[in-house]
Formats: C-alpha cells, sequence, structure tokens
C-alpha cells in the first residue's frame, strides 16, 4: 500500500483510540506505551547528541501482532520521552508484511535504521530483506532500501539486524533459521552499511557445546561489558523444565570472547536473563557516559496477549524499564536506570516484622526491601511472591486458563527492589542478580501486604507520572 494511505488509516486508528486507551486504569503511569495497538520489540535504541532514541515495533490498526510499523520516542534523561514522527511504515514491496525490528547507527551525525522487510506469500513461505533508512533533516526517515538479501543456507526466517562499529568497520549480527531448522545468529562485515560479507554462524543449535538449542534465534545482540563479550539473543523452541524456561520463548546470554579476525565465538553456557513471565526481545546501547543500557518487552509472543484487559481499551504491551547493566562473577547484573530515581516522591521507611509491615500503595511506586528470612507478599489481588528460604515462588492465575501459574528464583535472598506500575512489576533481585519481570492486572487500587515472621527494612516511594509528550 502507498505510504500516504497507510499514514491516513494509522492517523484514523489513533484519532478513534486514544480517548479509550487513555481511559483504561491499566495504563502506565511512567512505563512507555504505545497510545493505541500492540506495541512490541525495542528497536535502535542509540544515544545521539543530548537524546536517547528508542524505537519500536508497532501495530497501530491493532491488537494483534500483524504488519509492523516503526513508531519512536526520544528523551534526554530516560525519564522524560517525547513522541517523535513515525519513523517507518510497510509501504514497499520489500516489507509488504512489516518493518521488523533492527537497530541504529551514527553516520556523518544523522541516525541510519537497519531493519528486516518481511515478505510473505500466499503459499506461506516468506523473504526477507536486511534494509537502511537514513535520518533527514525534518526527522523523518527515508528508506535506501534493501542491502540483503536472504543468505544461502537459510529459510525466509532470518530478521534483526544489530549492528556496531569495530576498528573502522561495521559489524551486524542476525537472527537465523537454517534449512535444517535449527536456530543460528550470523555475524556478517561491512566498510560502508551497503555492502556485507557474512562472515557465518558464531552461534547456534548444535554449536558451540550447546546441543539442540531452538528452530530459531531472534533479536541477536552483541556487546562488551568489560573484559567480556555478551551475545544476547532470544532462542525459541527450548522445551519447558521444572523450574526454568517456563515462558513460551526465552531471552538469554552466552558470555564470550569474539575472534573478529576468524569470526568465532567462544562462549559459556546459556542463562536466561529474566525468571518471571514477561520479557523478551531485549536490545542495548551505549550511554554518554559508557554505561551499557538496556530496553527489553515486557510480553512474549504468545497465544494468551489477547487475554490481556488492556485489550478491551485498544491497546497491549509496555516496555521495561530502562536498565543499566555490568557483570558480577560471570553473572550479568541489570539495575534500573539510575535516571529512574527522579520519579521518586512521597517516601517512608519501616523496619520491624513482616506481618506488622504497612499496606503499600503500589499502583505506580517502588519498594526496596532488605529481607533474609522467608516472608510472604501480596501484591494487589493478581500476583504473589512467596521467599521459603530456598527459592523465590512468583505466582498469578493465568488470564485464559484461570489457573495458577508459577515462576521461581534459587539463590540467597538479601534484597528485593519493586518497580510498580499499574499493569507491571519489575523484581530485582540482591541489586540486580536477577530479574523478575512480569505483567499484572489487579482488579482494584493495588497495594502490597507482607505476612510472616521475618525481620525486614523497608523503603517506599510513590513515583511520579511524568508526561509523554
Ligand atoms: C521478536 C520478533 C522479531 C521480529 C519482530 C516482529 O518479538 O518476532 O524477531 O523482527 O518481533 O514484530
Amino acid at each position: 500500500m502507498q505510504e500516504a494511505s497507510l499514514l491516513k488509516h494509522l492517523t484514523l486508528a489513533v484519532m478513534r483510540g486514544q480517548i479509550r486507551a487513555s481511559q483504561d486504569p491499566h495504563r502506565p503511569s511512567w512505563h512507555l506505551a504505545p497510545c493505541v495497538g500492540l506495541l512490541n520489540d525495542p528497536n535502535g535504541f542509540i544515544y545521539h547528541a543530548g537524546y536517547y532514541h528508542l524505537f519500536y515495533q508497532w501495530n497501530p490498526l491493532d491488537c494483534r501482532h500483524g504488519s509492523k510499523y516503526w513508531g519512536h520516542w526520544r528523551s534526554p534523561d530516560l525519564v522524560h520521552w517525547e513522541h517523535q514522527p513515525v519513523a517507518l511504515v510497510p509501504s514497499e514491496e520489500y516489507e509488504s508484511h512489516g518493518c521488523y525490528s533492527g537497530s541504529a547507527v551514527i553516520v556523518d551525525d544523522l541516525i541510519t535504521l537497519i531493519y528486516t522487510g518481511n515478505v510473505k506469500y500466499p503459499d506461506g513461505s516468506r523473504t526477507a530483506f536486511q534494509c537502511l533508512a537514513q535520518e533527514n533533516e525534518q526527522g523523518e526517515f527515508d528508506k535506501l532500501g534493501p542491502v540483503l538479501s536472504l543468505p544461502a543456507g537459510y529459510t525466509g526466517h532470518v530478521r534483526d539486524p544489530k549492528v556496531w562499529q569495530h576498528n573502522g568497520q561495521w559489524y551486524m549480527v542476525l537472527g537465523a533459521q537454517d534449512k535444517q531448522r535449527q536456530g543460528k545468529v550470523l555475524l556478517l562485515r561491512s566498510d560502508n552499511l551497503h555492502e556485507w560479507q557474512n562472515l557465518g554462524e558464531i552461534a547456534g543449535s548444535g554449536l558451540g557445546g550447546l546441543g539442540s538449542f531452538g528452530y530459531m534465534w531472534e533479536c541477536p545482540d552483541l556487546f562488551t561489558l568489560g573484559e567480556q563479550d555478551v551475545l544476547m539473543f532470544c532462542p525459541q523452541g527450548i522445551p519447558a523444565e521444572a523450574e526454568c524456561y517456563r515462558n513460551t520463548f526465552q531471552a538469554g546470554y552466552l558470555l564470550g570472547k569474539l575472534d573478529y579476525a576468524n569470526a568465532v565465538l567462544g562462549h559459556q553456557d546459556f542463562h536466561e536473563m529474566d525468571a518471571g513471565f514477561e520479557f523478551y526481545a531485549p536490545q542495548t546501547t551505549l550511554a554518554a557516559d559508557g554505561r551499557r543500557l538496556l530496553f527489553g518487552w515486557m510480553g512474549i509472543p504468545d497465544d494468551d496477549e489477547l487475554y490481556h484487559p488492556t485489550v478491551a481499551y485498544g491497546w497491549i504491551h509496555t516496555m521495561t524499564c530502562p536498565r543499566e547493566l555490568s557483570l558480577d562473577e560471570g553473572k550479568l547484573i541489570q539495575r534500573p536506570a539510575r535516571e529512574l530515581t527522579a520519579l521518586r516522591g512521597e517516601h517512608q521507611q519501616w523496619q520491624g516484622r513482616a506481618q506488622d509491615a504497612p499496606a503499600l500503595p503500589i499502583s505506580s511506586a517502588e519498594i526496596i526491601v532488605n529481607i533474609s528470612e522467608p516472608f510472604v507478599l501480596e501484591l494487589g489481588d493478581a500476583l504473589i511472591l512467596v521467599w521459603d528460604g530456598e527459592r523465590i515462588t512468583l505466582s498469578r492465575h493465568n488470564l485464559r486458563t484461570g489457573l495458577q501459574e508459577s515462576r521461581y528464583w534459587w539463590g540467597e535472598l538479601q534484597q528485593l527492589q519493586l518497580l510498580c506500575d499499574r499493569c507491571s512489576i519489575e523484581i530485582f533481585i540482591n541489586h540486580g542478580e536477577a530479574v523478575m519481570t512480569s505483567c499484572y492486572f489487579p482488579t482494584e487500587e493495588p497495594i502490597a501486604i507482607f505476612n510472616g515472621n521475618a525481620e525486614l527494612c523497608l523503603r517506599h516511594w510513590l513515583l511520579s507520572s511524568p508526561m509523554l509528550e
């Protein structure tokens, strides 16, 4: 369809939908959410000329996945965001079924986007093109078209380019499925972003000691943290085990070292990045001060999405909060970006036994609690966290089946930091050693209630609601 026609329908969807969406009691007060329709992956996350830019997979026309657009926000501080012109609409033949995920780099002081043009055929098959678009003086993006078609040996599932510069050359990782239906990550190199040389598979199912490890790997990101390289990606098709891999799809990482000259990534074991219910397709960028920052999608592509109560209000899904990454003893540590402390308002502090703790309003709030003895924490009427001295169990009722479902974390608990925002809770364990990220949909104004004999020391803040302009 013509770009102008797509934009007219997009405008109509926003005109019709935004009041209803803004009336939703589950609408987040400080997380990024689509004004209408469906949001999924963070894309093109980059810092440039005083602003963080965050693009996102967006279906403005529906709460189902479909032909994706790229929405665009920017922020000077990771807290106050403003809408920017819609960056990409799927108007060309080489992206007829969506401008899929990708990344951003800076060329000649302007943002260049690298994304996947997704094309589906009537017989159910598909192909993919990796495409470029370049920022112009109006802050809009001019498409430069495909720079890479399907590499030989792979199905039509080759997507989600993440590009970075190393020693004066451009490198790209791509998520891929080979013809044997094995998930892989490809590494490519270029002098100019236009011509790419495929250096081969650097990780994948059946490679590097991983054994059989999924039929498709999506959304790779490769970056350096301290002395290590981190390959983050989302494998699909890992069977659930009793206490891990419980979500339909995972997001996780491999630590290792990329040998650029030989295109080989020596790596250790796979680790899941999140122990909660909803976390997928994370993407990172470098902050001006050298921190490695991350946004994730607080969703999982699965059958249950349409059961979210927000769908009745014409929108679905949010981003996670921005997080900063570090490494500690071979573990990826995720903490809320320090900028988020700017949201903190009214504060209270309390010490004593869990069962005597005051009930805390958590509609939009942060709690930090130091605790090591067993306790129970009710989060509204929609989530319950139990620490039994050996593991945390986080439980809720499944929106489709009504049955209880749980996620787990094993370890020695010392501290929890909870960021709560109407339809989500992000639980940072032991200063970011692990995170449990989850949607939840309380049916009344949620409060947190502690139970048990444990001695605890807590701080609680109400969080403010910065305007999204
Ligand atoms: C991950 C993903 C990507 C794809 C995009 C489409 O959630 O499936 O692989 O590019 O979403 O919206």
